[in-house]
């Protein structure tokens, strides 16, 4: 599905990011990963099946090191048919216990982040002029609400705004650009979030997926299919991947 396209996954050291780079390079890509934990970001580049990959750490949350990784890409591997932005944090944090660098954290790994990769991107020579995808990991927390989670939620509504209006602004040099919304699956975000909440929380949100709790695989066969050309004709829009969470 992806046989010979060169494609960036972000936050690629861990959970969903690893899924997809493993299930991209099984359908063929020649992919760039990257995290900041170099041990499990090489964790990662020896599980890849195919094509010679590359790992590179970065922190995405300055948009020096943002530059500096996209510079570097272009120098090392070229034009990029894709990129799948995984990379991300979550806040469980009711009001009160809020602080300001909450907030700012949060929206500069799950939002600035996104914003200044597709500007690196979009300069001549960096993307592929026939075709190109950017999918950014979103949330169904974006559109659902739930107790404690109005910052990571808000974060991930303001991507997919994000979303909407690159996929305006960029598809005359055919870049498209969509999100993907994942229920709970089964990460280290999950294992650590479900550390803030008791096990009636965790079995009553469980219930609030028909389906059961997602696997990182389940997200990276929707990321392949936005990724791939069977998706040339969507842009714009947001896939929820939730076992039925968001139909209630
Ligand atoms: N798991 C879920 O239930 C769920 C549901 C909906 C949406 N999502 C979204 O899916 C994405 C992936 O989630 P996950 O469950 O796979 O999380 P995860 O296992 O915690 O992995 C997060 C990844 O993001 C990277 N990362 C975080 N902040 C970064 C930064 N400032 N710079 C560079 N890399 C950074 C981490 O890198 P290092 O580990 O190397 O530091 C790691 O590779 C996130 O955007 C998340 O919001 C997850």
């Amino acid at each position: 599905m992806l046989q010979d396209k060169t494609i960036l996954v972000t936050g690629a050291s861990s959970g969903i990011g690893r899924a997809i780079a493993q299930y991209f390079s099984c359908q063929g890509a020649r992919l760039v990963i990257t995290g900041r934990n170099q041990q499990r970001l090489n964790e990662t580049l020896v599980s890849l099946s195919g094509h010679t990959h590359t790992a590179l750490t970065a922190n995405l949350d300055s948009v020096e090191a943002i530059q500096l990784l996209m510079d570097s890409i272009s120098d090392k591997v070229g034009v990029l048919d894709g990129i799948v932005h995984c990379a991300g944090i979550k806040k469980t944090l009711p009001l009160q216990a809020l602080q300001e660098k909450d907030f700012d954290d949060c929206f500069s790994a799950n939002v600035k982040s996104a914003q200044f990769i597709v500007k690196f991107l979009r300069k001549k020579g960096r993307f592929n002029p026939l075709g190109t995808s950017v999918v950014f990991l979103s949330s169904v927390a974006a559109s659902c609400g739930e107790p404690a989670n109005s910052t990571y939620a808000a974060s991930k509504a303001a991507l997919e705004g994000l979303a909407k209006s690159l996929a305006m602004e960029l598809a005359r040099i055919n870049i498209r650009v969509n999100c993907l919304a994942p229920g709970m699956i089964k990460t280290e975000m999950l294992h650590d979030f479900s550390k803030h909440i008791t096990e009636e929380q965790l079995s009553k949100l469980l219930q609030k997926h028909p389906l059961g709790f997602g696997e990182p695989e389940d997200v990276a066969h929707a990321a392949g299919f936005l990724s791939s050309d069977l998706s040339k004709w969507i842009t714009g829009t947001t896939l929820f991947v939730d076992g039925g969470y968001s139909a209630h």
